[in-house]
C-alpha cells in the first residue's frame, strides 16, 4: 500500500505505466483534502492541495468563484495545470483558463457548432470515415491501434468542425503531441522540440486565421472566433490562436486515449465484446463506462480566490487546488465495485468531462465519435488481441497512449 510520505504526483515517471489509481485509493480513504508538499518535481517549488473524492471535486468545480480557472490571491500566473501559466498569454486568453463572465460570453459563441443537433448532421460523414479507418487497419491485420484506429476519427472530426484543411491535420496533431508529452522534460520546463513545435504552430495558426478573417463567415469554429464580437470588440489575435491550439489538442488527444483504453479493457473480455455486438442498445452505456475507465484527463487545477475551510483544512487564497477527475471516477462512495469494467453500469455519474462551468465543450462530439467507431468495429472485427505492452505518454495531465500494438481479426 502506498505510503503518503512517498507520494509525488509531480514526478512524471510515476505515470509512465498508466494512472496510479492505488495512490488515490489511499488518499480518498485517509486524506481526501491533502496538502501535497513541495518536492524536487513540483513546479515553482510549491505544494498544492489534492482533492480526491467525487463529492468534493463536484462541489469545487461547481464553485468557480472560489476555485478560479484563472488565478487568485494576488498570484501572477495561474491556469488549470500544476505549473503557473503566464497571465495574458494563456491565463485569461485560453477559453479553459478564463473565468466568467468573459468565459461564458466566449463559450456561448461556440454552442451552435458543438450542440447535439449540429453533431447529428455530421454523423453520417463520420461513420463513412470510421469504416475507411477500420477497413484500412483490418487490411494490415497487425497494427498500432492508437495510431491507425483511435487517433484518426477524432482528428478528422475536429479538423472538420474547426475548419482546418484535412490535409494539414497530421502536422497539427504532431505539434500538439510534442507539447503534450513530457518525454524529455519535467513539468514547467520546455525543450528545443517543444519550442520548435510551438513556433511552427504559431506560424501555421497566424496564416490560417488571417485567411478565415478575409473569407466570408461560415459555421466552423475558427470562422466563428475570427468573426465574433464580444461587447462589440473582436477577440484578440492571441485568444484566436490559443483557441486553435486548444481545440486541436483537446479535440484529438483525449478522445483517442479513451478509445484506446476502452478497447484495451474490452479486449480482455471477448464475451462482453460479443454481448455488445449482439445487443447494440448496450453501446451508449459501454461508451460511458469507457470514459469513466480511461479518465483520459486525470486532473485540472484551480486557484483559491479566498480562504476556505474544507474537512478541517484551511485552503488559503492563492493556493493551487487540484481536482482529480480520475480519482473521483473510482470513488466507491459513488460507484459500486469501481474497479469492475461494467458496460451496463447505470447510473454512471462519472466526471471524465469535468463538471460545472468548464464542462467539456466537446463532450457530445466525443461521445458520438466513440459510439460510431465502436459500432463500426463491432460490425467488422471479430476479435482484438493486444500483442504488446501499452506505451503511455509521460504526463500526469493526460492519460495518453503513445502506442498500442494489436492484431485485428475480421469478421468473415
Ligand atoms: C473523451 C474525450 C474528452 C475528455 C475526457 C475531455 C475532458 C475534458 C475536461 C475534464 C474538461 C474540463 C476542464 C476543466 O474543468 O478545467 C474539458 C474541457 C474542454 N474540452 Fe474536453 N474532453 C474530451 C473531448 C473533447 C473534444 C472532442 C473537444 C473539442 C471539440 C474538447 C474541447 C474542450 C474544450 C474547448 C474545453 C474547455 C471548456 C471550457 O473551459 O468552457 N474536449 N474537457
Amino acid at each position: 500500500m502506498p505510503n503518503l510520505a512517498d507520494v509525488d504526483l509531480a514526478d512524471l515517471d510515476r505515470f509512465t505505466a498508466g494512472f496510479p489509481f492505488e495512490v488515490f485509493d489511499v488518499l480518498r480513504r485517509e486524506a481526501p483534502v491533502w496538502w501535497h508538499p513541495p518536492t524536487a518535481h513540483t513546479p515553482g517549488g510549491e505544494g498544492f492541495w489534492v482533492l480526491s473524492r467525487h463529492a468534493d471535486i463536484v462541489a469545487a468545480a461547481a464553485d468557480s468563484e472560489t476555485f478560479s480557472s484563472e488565478t487568485g490571491g494576488g498570484r501572477d500566473g495561474g491556469g488549470t495545470t500544476l505549473e503557473d501559466m503566464p497571465r495574458g498569454f494563456a491565463v485569461g486568453a485560453l477559453l479553459n483558463m478564463m473565468d466568467d463572465p468573459r468565459h461564458a460570453q466566449f463559450r456561448r459563441l461556440l454552442a451552435p457548432t458543438t450542440s447535439p443537433r449540429a453533431l447529428r448532421a455530421i454523423e453520417t460523414d463520420l461513420r463513412r470515415r470510421a469504416i475507411d479507418i477500420v477497413d484500412a487497419a483490418l487490411a494490415k491485420g497487425e497494427c498500432d491501434f492508437l495510431v491507425d484506429v483511435a487517433a484518426e476519427l477524432p482528428l478528422q472530426a475536429v479538423a472538420e468542425l474547426a475548419g482546418v484543411p484535412q490535409e494539414d491535420r497530421h502536422e497539427l496533431m504532431n505539434w500538439a503531441n510534442v507539447t503534450l508529452d513530457y518525454e524529455e522534460r519535467e513539468i514547467g520546463q520546455t525543450s528545443d522540440r517543444v519550442a520548435a513545435a510551438q513556433a511552427q504552430m504559431f506560424v501555421y495558426g497566424t496564416t490560417l486565421l488571417e485567411r478565415k478573417r478575409r473569407e466570408p463567415p461560415t459555421e466552423d469554429l475558427l470562422s466563428i472566433v475570427t468573426h465574433a464580437l464580444i461587447d462589440g470588440e473582436p477577440l484578440s489575435e492571441n485568444e484566436q490562436r490559443m483557441f486553435l491550439s486548444l481545440i486541436i489538442a483537446a479535440g484529438s488527444e483525449t478522445t483517442r486515449n479513451s478509445i484506446a483504453l476502452g478497447m484495451s479493457a474490452l479486449s480482455r473480455e471477448p464475451e462482453v465484446w460479443e454481448r455488445i455486438r449482439r445487443d447494440r442498445t448496450l453501446l451508449p452505456s459501454a461508451v460511458e463506462e469507457m470514459l469513466r475507465w480511461a479518465s483520459s484527463t486525470p486532473y485540472n487545477r484551480r486557484t483559491a480566490t479566498r480562504d476556505v475551510d474544507l474537512h478541517g483544512h484551511r485552503i488559503r487564497a492563492g493556493d493551487k487546488v487540484t481536482l482529480w477527475w480520475a480519482s473521483a471516477n473510482r470513488d466507491d462512495a459513488v460507484f459500486a465495485d469501481p474497479y469492475a469494467f461494467d458496460v451496463s453500469r447505470n447510473p454512471n455519474p462519472h466526471v471524465a468531462f469535468g463538471r460545472g462551468t468548464h464542462f467539456c465543450l466537446g463532450a457530445a462530439l466525443a461521445r458520438m465519435e466513440m459510439r460510431v467507431i465502436f459500432d463500426v468495429l463491432l460490425d467488422r472485427v471479430a476479435g482484438v488481441t493486444v500483442t504488446g505492452p501499452v506505451e503511455y505518454v509521460r504526463s500526469n495531465k493526460h492519460s495518453g497512449v503513445r502506442h498500442m500494438p494489436v492484431t485485428l481479426v475480421g469478421r468473415s
